[in-house]
């Protein structure tokens, strides 16, 4: 089982060391309740650096609901096992204080790119983010950070951040990974009863039909009726949005005239499921 480093201070000592060796470091950031999808940005950051640093924070900041935070899960005994399969050097989980210490008071906000989509349903999410994130990085010194595409847009805006502050780490994105049913692995899945995991996979499905459609030259604002329908039917309480979007600006498509995303966000059983895939 990899070292669990909880200050600050103790993380700089040693990734000093790893640098003064002349060694390359990559950090995968997670908020815990660590799955398969977690994992292969591990797997990745062990493929690409000499040392691979895993941060857990549930990141106050970007919870813009305070029973969201309060429910999100917390698995840390069990992460910390998951991990010790991996070639992990350390699992960085700083308290609140070495994140966000007495008398904090600077926010990273990207703008443009945080207007739509989860960013015009969740407001002061991507301000959490990106503040939280630019801290993860210039604490850890990473030369790469590892970020699945599954949360699409936030792997964006990092990108976005980390060119226009001129940080020294590159972001690099990767696949999503889902369950055999085509559900897109999430922390938040565990939140599911048993009998809404069951619906749960018809958000993936009815976005693989609309993007059919799209291939076909179909157009979003009405194929989007068809898949609405099938997700509320099959239980879903909310549709919070279900574009076709430019995959650099997010700027709205109706039909794929440029690398495109099909991009998801809906309600079922109290809990908020995200979902994207290329068309
Ligand atoms: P969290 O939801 O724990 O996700 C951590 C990383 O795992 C993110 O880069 C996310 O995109 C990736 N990930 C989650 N599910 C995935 C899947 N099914 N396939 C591939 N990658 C997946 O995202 C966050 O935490 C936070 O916002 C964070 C970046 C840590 C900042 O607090």
């Amino acid at each position: 089982i990899p070292d669990i480093i909880r200050t600050k201070a103790e993380l700089r000592a040693r990734v000093a060391d790893w640098k003064a060796a002349g060694e390359t470091v990559g950090v995968v950031p997670t908020m815990g309740a660590l799955h398969q999808g977690h994992l292969s940005l591990v797997r990745a950051a062990e493929e690409n650096c000499d040392r691979v640093i895993v941060t857990i924070f549930v990141n106050p900041k970007q919870f813009n609901n305070p029973e969201d935070l309060e429910n999100y899960p917390r698995t840390e005994e069990e992460d910390a096992k998951k991990l010790a399969h991996h070639r992990v050097d350390m699992v960085y989980v700083p308290g609140p204080e070495e994140i966000y210490p007495e008398g904090f008071a600077t926010t990273v906000s990207v703008s443009g790119l945080t207007d739509v989509l989860c960013g015009a349903h969740r407001p002061g999410h991507f301000d959490g983010v990106a503040t939280v994130v630019t801290k993860l990085f210039t604490q850890t010194r990473a030369d790469q950070a590892f970020f699945g595409e599954k949360d699409f847009q936030q792997l964006q805006v990092v990108t976005r951040m980390a060119a226009d502050l001129d940080l020294m780490t590159e972001v690099v994105g990767c696949p999503t990974i889902r369950e055999e049913d085509g559900l897109a692995m999430s922390s938040r899945n565990l939140l599911l009863s048993d009998r809404a995991r069951i619906k749960a996979p018809v958000l993936n499905e009815a976005m693989e039909e609309m993007a059919e459609g799209l291939r076909a030259g179909g157009e979003a604002h009405e194929l989007r009726v068809e898949a609405r329908k099938k997700i509320l039917a099959a239980g879903f309480t909310e549709v919070e949005y279900l574009d076709l979007r430019a995959c650099d600006d997010l700027s709205v498509l109706d039909t794929p005239t440029r690398p495109a995303r099909l991009l998801a966000a809906a309600w079922l059983a109290g809990v908020r499921l995200i979902d994207n895939i290329a068309v």
